[in-house]
Parts: C-alpha cells; sequence; structure tokens
C-alpha cells in the first residue's frame, strides 16, 4: 500500500469513527482533592453552601469531629456530613447522628433542609439542617410515621413535602404534619411495579404537575395522581421495551423547561427518562456478568391527551447518570457507568464524559458529547448545579465501607466542578451580568408579579434572544435530582437597552404554587444560550 493510500484509508476510518454529534466541550476542575466524606447525597443552600453526607455506620471517615466531639456512645469521633462553602472553597464538618443512608430530602421555603428516613435507628427520622455559620443538624424521633429508605420527596404548593415510598413501603405520606393523626395512604402504584425479586421502582422519578398532581413514574411507566383524593388521574403507557428505569436499574430523569407566557405553559409539559440497567441485570451482576447499560431516553407529553412516549438513543449507554437543568434550558447527563446495575459492587465501566441534550433541536442533534473527568463516579455519585452556573460533582463509593486500595473503583473523596462551554472564555462578550439584585438579601417574587432585572453584557447584543430562566435548587442523590424543575418565564422579548452595555428585560413570576411552590431559586438572563452568574430569588405567596 502506498503512503496516499495509508493516508486516504486512515482519513475514512476517522471519518467512520467521527462521533455522529458536535465537538465536546466543557471542562473539569478539581476543587478539594478530599472532604474527608463521600458525598452521597448533596443539597444547595441558599447562602450558597452545599450540605452533603454519606451513612453513619460506614466506620471511620476522612474527617474528625470539630472540638474533639465523638458520637454519642461510641469510638467513632469523625463527621458523615459536611457543609461546603462554594465561595472560599472550604468545608466544616457536621454532626448527623443516626443513619442518613439511602434518605432523601427537600429544600423548604424557609431555607432549610429538611431531610427524611435512612437505615436502621434513621427509618423514620426527620433531620433539619438550617445553614448559618455554626448551626448543625436537629433530629426529630418518629418523625415519619413510615420507615423510609429510598424514597423520593418533592416540596408542594402549600409548602409542605410529600415523601413517597421506600423499601417495602407502599405508600406515602407529608411533612410536616397537620396533626398528630395524619396517616400515610396507600400507593397501589408502587405494588404494582416493583418486580418482586430485584425492586426495580425505588426513588420513583417524582415531578409536580402545574395542575397541581404529580407525574410519578417507577420501574417502566408513570401515571398522574391526585395525592389529595389518593387517586390516579392518568395512566401513561408503558416505555416502550418495557426496560426498568429506577433503582436498582438506575435511570435519571427530568420535567424538561416549563416555558409560560401569558400564565400557561406553552407547547407541551415534557418528561424525559435516560438510561437504566436491563431486566435481569441486577441478578445477571450479582453472578459477575455485567449487562450493558439502556442506550436509550424516552421523552413524552405528560399534558397530551393522548401521551405517547418518543424514544431516542443517547451517543453513550449510562446507569447511574445524574441528568441536570442548566440554566439555558439544557439538560446535563453525567455521572455513571456502561454495564451493571446500582447496588454495592454491581457497577462497571465508568461512563467519564458527561452528555449535553439540547430539548428544543430536531432529534437526532439533541445530544452533545462533552469532554470527560478523570475519575469515576459510579454508585453513590452526585451532582448538584452552583448558583455561577457550574455543576458540583462528588461522591462514588460502591463498597459497603472506605476502600482505597485494590478495588477497581475506589472510595472518591474528592469534589469537582463541570464547567458546561457557556463558562467558556470565548462566551464572556455574550454573558450576562445581572446588577439588579441587593447583593445581600434575596431577591423577592410574588406569583403572576412582574419584576424587572438589569444586567449588563459586554458585547452586543440580540434582544430577542434574552431569556429569563428560574431554577429549583434540587436534592440529588442516586442519580435522582428531588424538586428539580426550570421555568422559562414570559418576557414578551421586553429586553430594551438602557445606556451603555446596560439592558432591562421585565419578566413575569409564575402564575401559581402549582407552577413553582413557594421557596428559594436560582434566577437566571440567558442570551444566546449563555447563561448569567444566577441570584437567589424567593417565590412568595
Ligand atoms: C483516608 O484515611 C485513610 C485511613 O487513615 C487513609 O489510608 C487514606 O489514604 C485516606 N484517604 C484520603 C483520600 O485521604
Ligand atoms: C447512650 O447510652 C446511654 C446509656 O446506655 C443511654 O441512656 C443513651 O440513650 C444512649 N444515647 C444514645 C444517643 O444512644
Ligand atoms: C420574540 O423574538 C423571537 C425571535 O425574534 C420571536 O420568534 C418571537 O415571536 C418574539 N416574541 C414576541 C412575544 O414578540
Amino acid at each position: 500500500m502506498t503512503f496516499f493510500n495509508t493516508l486516504f484509508l486512515t482519513a475514512v476510518l476517522l471519518l467512520l469513527h467521527a462521533p455522529p454529534c458536535p465537538a465536546a466541550g466543557g471542562s473539569w476542575s478539581v476543587l478539594l482533592p478530599s472532604i474527608g466524606i463521600s458525598a452521597m447525597h448533596m443539597q444547595l443552600l441558599p447562602n450558597d453552601r452545599v450540605v452533603m453526607y454519606d451513612r453513619t455506620d460506614f466506620g471511620v471517615s476522612n474527617i474528625s469531629l470539630p472540638n474533639g466531639k465523638c458520637r454519642p456512645n461510641s469510638t467513632d469521633c469523625s463527621a458523615h456530613s459536611v457543609e461546603y462553602d462554594v465561595g472560599s472553597n472550604t468545608i466544616r464538618p457536621l454532626m448527623v447522628l443516626t443513619n442518613v443512608w439511602c434518605s432523601s430530602g427537600t429544600l423548604m421555603p424557609d431555607g432549610s433542609l429538611v431531610q427524611t428516613g435512612g437505615w436502621a435507628d434513621g427509618y423514620r427520622r426527620v433531620r433539619i439542617y438550617k445553614s448559618c455559620g455554626t448551626c448543625d443538624w436537629k433530629e426529630i424521633p418518629n418523625g415519619l410515621t413510615q420507615q423510609r429508605w429510598y424514597a423520593s420527596n418533592h416540596l408542594l404548593p402549600d409548602g409542605r413535602q410529600i415523601i413517597i415510598g421506600g423499601r417495602q413501603a407502599f405508600n406515602y405520606e407529608f411533612y410536616p404534619k397537620m396533626s398528630a393523626t395524619e396517616n400515610s395512604p396507600s400507593f397501589p402504584f408502587l405494588v404494582q411495579t416493583n418486580d418482586p425479586n430485584v425492586e426495580n421502582n425505588l426513588y420513583p422519578f417524582v415531578f409536580l404537575y402545574p395542575d397541581g398532581n404529580l407525574f410519578v413514574f417507577a420501574n417502566n411507566r408513570a401515571i398522574l395522581f391526585d395525592y389529595s383524593k389518593n387517586q390516579v388521574v392518568k395512566t401513561y403507557p408503558t416505555m416502550p421495551g418495557g426496560q426498568p428505569r429506577n433503582y436498582p436499574s438506575t435511570g435519571s430523569a427530568v420535567l424538561l423547561p416549563l416555558r409560560l407566557k401569558q400564565g400557561v405553559i406553552v407547547d407541551a409539559v415534557e418528561v424525559l427518562v435516560c438510561g437504566g440497567a436491563p431486566k435481569g441485570a441486577f441478578a445477571n451482576a450479582n453472578n459477575g456478568r455485567f449487562d450493558g447499560a439502556l442506550d436509550t431516553c424516552g421523552r413524552i407529553k405528560i399534558s397530551d391527551t393522548n401521551p405517547q412516549w418518543v424514544m431516542e438513543t443517547m451517543p453513550l449507554a449510562r446507569v447511574m447518570g445524574d441528568m441536570l437543568l442548566l440554566p439555558n434550558g439544557h439538560v446535563l447527563i453525567i455521572n455513571g457507568a456502561t454495564a451493571g446495575v446500582a447496588g454495592w459492587e454491581l457497577g462497571r465501566n465508568p461512563v467519564l464524559s458527561p452528555v449535553t441534550y439540547r430539548p428544543d433541536n430536531q432529534i437526532g442533534s439533541r445530544f452533545e458529547v462533552e469532554n470527560p473527568s478523570s475519575k469515576p463516579r459510579v454508585y453513590h455519585s452526585t451532582a448538584v448545579l452552583l448558583r455561577d452556573g457550574r455543576v458540583l460533582v462528588g461522591g462514588s463509593n460502591p463498597h459497603d465501607k472506605y476502600e482505597f486500595t485494590n478495588v477497581l473503583y475506589p472510595t472518591e473523596l474528592s469534589l469537582e466542578a463541570f464547567s458546561p462551554s457557556y463558562l467558556d472564555s470565548s462566551s464572556s462578550s455574550l454573558r450576562p451580568m445581572i446588577i439588579t439584585s441587593p447583593k445581600k438579601s434575596n431577591y423577592k417574587m410574588r406569583y403572576g408579579r412582574r419584576v424587572a432585572i438589569m444586567f449588563r453584557v459586554s458585547g452586543p447584543v440580540d434582544v430577542n434572544l434574552v431569556s429569563v430562566t428560574m431554577v429549583s435548587p434540587s436534592f440529588n442523590t442516586h442519580s435522582f435530582s428531588m424538586n428539580q424543575r426550570l421555568l422559562v418565564l414570559d418576557t414578551s422579548n421586553s429586553t430594551k437597552e438602557l445606556g451603555k452595555s446596560t439592558y432591562r428585560v421585565v419578566a413575569t413570576a409564575p402564575p401559581s404554587g402549582n407552577f413553582a411552590p413557594a421557596g428559594n431559586y436560582l434566577l437566571f438572563v440567558v442570551h444566546k444560550e449563555v447563561p448569567s452568574p444566577g441570584i437567589w430569588v424567593r417565590m412568595q405567596r
């Protein structure tokens, strides 16, 4: 073969191997090589701290409790929860008393994290963390009527949270309770979707639908549920293929951005469910055979009269991935593995590259593979959106204690940030900077009212390509971000130039708590898909 033939062949092979999507972007940085625990659960708080915890029975962690404190009646003087301060990139150890392993939670309207359940002595606990600089966890024994382990929570329009399911808990309850006798109504959908040997319906995907009902997806199908009447309002078809998408066949899901115009949702309300592990994968993994993860996503217009799943194929198969809404309405799919299932030692072949999904593109041009991390983030890894638009990534510990040597995927104590390509310096002339917000106190918004937001952009602005989005800070664990939602507010192309590089846009707050329950949100101005750093706002009734 001549040199030129070889060159030609090489070029053809390169073309054949070219990824079927645009070039990779984004960048990674290690923020802290060790936070002392493996971040299994994460919640961003409205003061830009992130509270994290793993479990209390891992043995001694790599960070001590402050002032020589030890756990009650124990020789363990290490912390199993920490608070991370995004601004100073520092951590503070916290004392969580009972076992928080595989629990759930919701940021409440007052800015405290109300976390529920866990394991053993933590089954029925409610724990409250209100950040104040020196504050610590407070615990409420028997705060729950049922044991909750692997449940999903959601903030409700009335300011309470609902806690749905958990292992062998085919029911739901609320916190706080209306009365001491408030019980846990049964939820047959969790019985119907429970695979007897392997479950595949834990940590169900729960979203508040803008008519006040809940969309609940478990295993391979979904319902619309009226929790106040304990009635199924609508039953959606099983996802084509019928493959399981919930723990331990852990996929992920998001409610796609809700676009508001004159108080109603433009187009449809849609849910996207991606990845998971095929039927039988849990049993196979326990026998040392690691089935390839699912590479499909199902997308459904849950508001349609005759809703149907539309299937799409991801460029990378993924189990235990996290799906996060970025401030510009794109979906980031990050962390996880390409084989096996969730559970101790049951995942293989980490997926190091995140993938971005652009919901508004044509089918076939929605996915983009991003630059890879160097750190496997498999079982018990986490990801949350930060106010500055970065994604905080932590955790990964597929072992039942801390293991740093002689294992495939050592316990990961590090914190990393993934910066989507909108943070590249090449986008800085497009990037809005909000200048409205009073610096310290969080900006208040009332339902249906307009707010004027001033911002600066250093480069030229296309006023028709400015939008305002609101993102809820979600509770992330086990590949699901509870309470995650993004609203694109009605701005009616109101962006006007005020003076040199300064602009004003008028946005209308969502009409009611069904669209956005009262509480804390991140608000962003987005210009040509490049978001500003967010500001904290408080939706008030
Ligand atoms: C955590 O602590 C253990 C025991 O002291 C040590 O062997 C290990 O290297 C530490 N790991 C990290 C990442 O700090
Ligand atoms: C510690 O042990 C004492 C004595 O057995 C007991 O009364 C107390 O309840 C224990 N405390 C906790 C937090 O378990
Ligand atoms: C805003 O601008 C976009 C882009 O030019 C256009 O498609 C849309 O119809 C405009 N909306 C309004 C309310 O004028």
